[in-house]
C-alpha cells in the first residue's frame, strides 16, 4: 500500500479562460503522464457544449507520478465545475482534496465566480496556492493583480507564483510548491476502527458497468469485489471494477487510503449514486458529513414543437437523467402546447445546458416556457402550498400571502461602475447590504435579491452596464413575503397559459403593456380584429389590437408559386377564414411562443 505521506490531492480554481486546461496539460507533460508527442492541446477538456458556452469545462481527473528530492509522489488532480449553479458539486470536489491552486489570469484579475469558489475552498480548510498565469502576455499586469490577490488572501505579494501555462515558465516550480505546501491526506477513523469510507465527488455512466463513481477514499482500502453500501441512498452493490485516472480509466486491484479513483458500481440509476454520498464497507453506517439532496430552484416546461415527438422527449430526458441526477421532471399537459414536461433545474445555466443538449444530441425542437421559481403560498384558510408555475397559482381571493426565494448575490466590479450598478440594482427589487473594496479599484457589492428577478435578463444587463467587466455569484438565502400577482395574457379573449407569469404588483402594468406590444408585433394577422389583453385578477391592465388581414397573402415575394398552388392556398384560406370567424379563435403558431419566451 502506498504511503499516505507521498500523496497530494488538489484542484485548480480558475475563472473561465484563465488557463486551467492549459496548465493541466503542462502538468501532464512535466510528470510524463502523457508523452509529449501524444499530447493534444487540452487533453483533459471534454464537453464540446460547455466549451462553446464558455462555462464550466470539466477536466477529467488524473493521477500523476512525480519525483522530488529522491522521493516519488503520487499527485491527484481533480476538477470543480466552475459555475454557481453547481456550487454544491464544487463543495464536494473541494472536500475530496487538501489543496487548491488559485489560478488568476494576469491580464484579467479575479472574477466573482473564482471568489465564490475560493470561499468554498477556505471553508473546507484547503491550502490555497495563489498563482498568476499568462505572464508571457504583453497585456499582463502581474504587479497590480498580485496586489489584488495579496489583499484578498492576506499573503505576501512575493509569495504569489508567476507562471505561463503556455510557455511552461514557472510550472515546474509550481509543482514543487504543490508537493511542499499541500498536506498529505489524513484518515479520519482511528486505526482500531478502520473500515472503508469514500466520498463520491462525481460520476459518469457506462452502459456495461453501470454508474461509475468517482471517489476519494477517506478511510481504509477498497478492492475489486468488495461488498459496499451507499450511506444516503441506502443501496448495496459489489465493486465490479476499480482503478485510477490516467487520465483514461485505468483498471487496478485496489484504491488505497487517501487515494482518488473510480469504482464501477453496476448500478443502473445515477439517482442511487449521488455526488456527496458516502461509499461504505457493507455493515457500516457512519457516512461522512455534508451530503445534501440536489434541490432544483428554477422550473420551466418543455414541449416538443412537433407534438408527435413527445415520446422522443421522454426518452431523451431519461437518458440525460442517467448522467445528471440533479435533473428532475414530470409530465404535464397544456391546452395550448399539448403534452410536455415540467423540469426542475439548479439554475439558469443548467436550463440552457439541458435544452441545448436536447436540441443537439437528440435533435429535438422544443418550446420552453418562461422559467419560474418556487413560490410559497399561504392561503386564507391557513394552508400552505408550493407553486412552481404561474398557471397553478390559486385564485387571488384565496391567497393570504406569497413568499418568494431570495438569494445573496455578490457583484465584483471595477470601482468606477459602483454608481451604475446601484442604479441597475434598484430595478430588481434588491436590498443593499454592503460594498467592500478589494483594492482601491475593485469592489465587491453585496445584495439580497429575489431569485425570480435574476433569472430574467439581469446578467445581460449587468454585463452591458459595466462594459462586460462585472461578474456575479449568488447563493440561496431565505424566503421573503412579497406583493406579487399573476399576470395573464388573453388573445381574443382566451387566456394563453404559457404566457402567464408571477410578477410584482407595482410592475404588472408595465410588464403587461410590454408583453402585449411584443405579441402584437409577432402574432400573424387574422381575418378579424384580434384583441390582446394583459390582465391581473380579472382586471385588464393593458390592451392592443391587431388589425384584420386584408392583403393577398398568396403573393409570396416575386416567385409567388404556380397557379394551382395559389388556388389551393386560397381554398384553404377560405375554409380557415370561415372556421376562424365562426370560432373567433386564434391559432397561435409555435414560433410565436418561442419568440415571446426569448429575451
Ligand atoms: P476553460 O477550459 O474554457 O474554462 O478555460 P481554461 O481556464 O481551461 O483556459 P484554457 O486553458 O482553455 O485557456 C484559455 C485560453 O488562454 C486559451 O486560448 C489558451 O491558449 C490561453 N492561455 C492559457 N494559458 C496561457 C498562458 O500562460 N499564456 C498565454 N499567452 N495564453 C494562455
Amino acid at each position: 500500500m502506498a504511503d499516505l505521506s507521498n500523496i497530494r490531492n488538489f484542484v485548480i480554481i480558475a475563472h473561465i479562460d484563465h488557463g486551467k486546461s492549459t496548465l493541466a496539460d503542462r502538468l501532464l507533460e512535466i510528470t510524463s503522464t502523457i508523452e509529449k508527442r501524444k499530447m493534444q492541446e487540452q487533453v483533459l477538456d471534454n464537453m464540446e457544449l460547455e466549451r462553446e458556452r464558455g462555462i464550466t469545462i470539466k477536466l477529467q481527473p488524473v493521477r500523476m507520478k512525480y519525483s522530488l528530492d529522491g522521493v516519488e509522489y503520487c499527485l491527484n488532480l481533480i476538477d470543480t465545475p466552475g459555475h454557481v449553479d453547481f456550487s454544491y458539486e464544487v463543495s464536494r470536489s473541494l472536500a475530496a482534496v487538501e489543496g487548491a491552486i488559485l489560478l488568476v489570469d494576469a491580464t484579467q484579475g479575479i472574477q466573482a465566480q473564482t471568489l465564490a469558489n475560493l470561499y468554498l475552498a477556505e471553508k473546507q480548510g484547503l491550502v490555497i496556492i495563489p498563482v498568476l498565469n499568462k505572464i508571457d502576455l504583453p497585456a499582463a499586469r502581474p504587479e497590480e493583480i498580485a496586489e489584488e490577490i495579496s489583499s484578498l488572501l492576506l499573503v505576501e505579494k512575493e509569495n504569489i507564483l508567476k507562471i505561463s501555462g503556455k510557455t511552461g515558465e514557472g510550472v515546474a516550480e509550481l509543482l514543487k510548491h504543490v508537493v511542499r505546501l499541500v498536506p498529505p491526506p489524513k484518515p479520519r477513523l482511528p486505526a482500531n476502527e478502520k473500515h472503508a469510507r469514500a466520498l463520491i465527488f462525481d460520476s459518469s455512466f457506462d452502459t456495461y458497468k453501470g454508474v461509475m463513481a468517482y471517489i476519494r477514499v477517506v478511510d481504509g482500502d477498497i478492492k475489486a469485489g468488495d461488498r459496499m453500501f451507499l450511506g444516503a441512498s441506502k443501496t448495496n452493490f459489489d465493486v465490479l471494477e476499480l482503478g485510477y485516472f490516467s487520465p483514461q480509466l485505468k483498471k487496478d486491484d485496489v484504491i488505497g487510503e487517501g487515494q482518488i479513483g473510480y469504482i464501477a458500481t453496476g448500478l443502473k440509476s445515477v439517482g442511487d449514486v449521488r455526488v456527496g454520498d458516502t461509499i461504505l464497507a457493507r455493515g457500516f453506517n457512519d457516512a461522512l458529513d455534508g451530503y445534501k439532496e440536489p434541490r432544483p430552484v428554477v422550473f420551466a416546461s418543455f414541449y416538443p414543437e412537433d407534438g408527435e415527438e413527445f415520446e422522443l422527449l421522454r426518452d431523451a430526458l431519461g437518458k440525460l437523467k442517467l448522467t445528471d441526477a440533479s435533473l428532475v421532471y414530470e409530465p404535464e399537459s397544456s391546452p395550448a402546447l399539448g403534452r410536455g414536461f415540467r423540469l426542475g433545474f439548479l439554475g439558469m445555466l443548467h436550463i440552457e445546458i439541458i435544452s441545448e443538449r436536447l436540441r443537439r444530441e437528440f435533435k429535438l425542437n422544443l418550446i420552453v416556457t418562461t422559467p419560474s421559481v418556487e413560490y410559497r403560498i399561504k392561503k386564507t384558510n391557513g394552508e400552505f402550498e408550493n407553486v412552481r408555475s404561474a398557471a397553478l397559482l390559486p385564485d387571488a381571493g384565496s391567497i393570504a400571502e406569497i413568499e418568494e426565494p431570495m438569494v445573496a448575490i455578490e457583484l465584483l466590479s471595477p470601482a468606477r461602475f459602483v454608481g451604475d450598478i446601484m442604479q441597475l440594482m434598484a430595478d430588481y427589487r434588491s436590498i443593499y447590504k454592503q460594498t467592500d473594496y478589494l483594492t482601491k479599484d475593485v469592489v465587491i457589492m453585496k445584495y439580497i435579491v429575489p431569485l425570480g428577478e435574476i433569472i430574467t435578463d439581469f446578467y445581460d444587463r449587468l454585463k452591458s452596464t459595466t462594459s462586460g467587466y462585472a461578474s456575479m455569484s449568488y447563493e440561496p438565502h431565505n424566503y421573503m413575503s412579497s406583493d406579487l400577482v399573476r399576470l395573464d395574457i388573453l388573445v381574443a379573449g382566451d387566456q394563453v397559459e404559457p404566457f402567464s407569469r408571477i410578477v410584482p404588483r407595482d410592475r404588472a402594468f408595465q410588464i403587461g403593456k410590454k408583453t402585449v406590444e411584443k405579441l402584437k408585433d409577432i402574432l400573424p394577422k387574422q381575418w378579424f380584429v384580434v384583441t390582446l389583453q394583459a390582465s391581473v385578477g380579472g382586471k385588464i391592465v393593458a390592451r392592443e389590437d391587431i388589425k384584420a388581414l386584408r392583403k393577398d397573402v398568396t403573393n409570396f415575394g416575386k416567385n409567388g408559386g404556380d397557379v394551382t398552388r395559389k388556388k389551393k392556398l386560397l381554398e384553404k384560406q377560405k375554409q380557415g377564414k370561415a372556421k376562424m370567424k365562426e370560432l373567433g379563435k386564434v391559432d397561435i403558431p409555435h414560433e410565436v411562443f418561442l419568440q415571446m419566451l426569448k429575451k
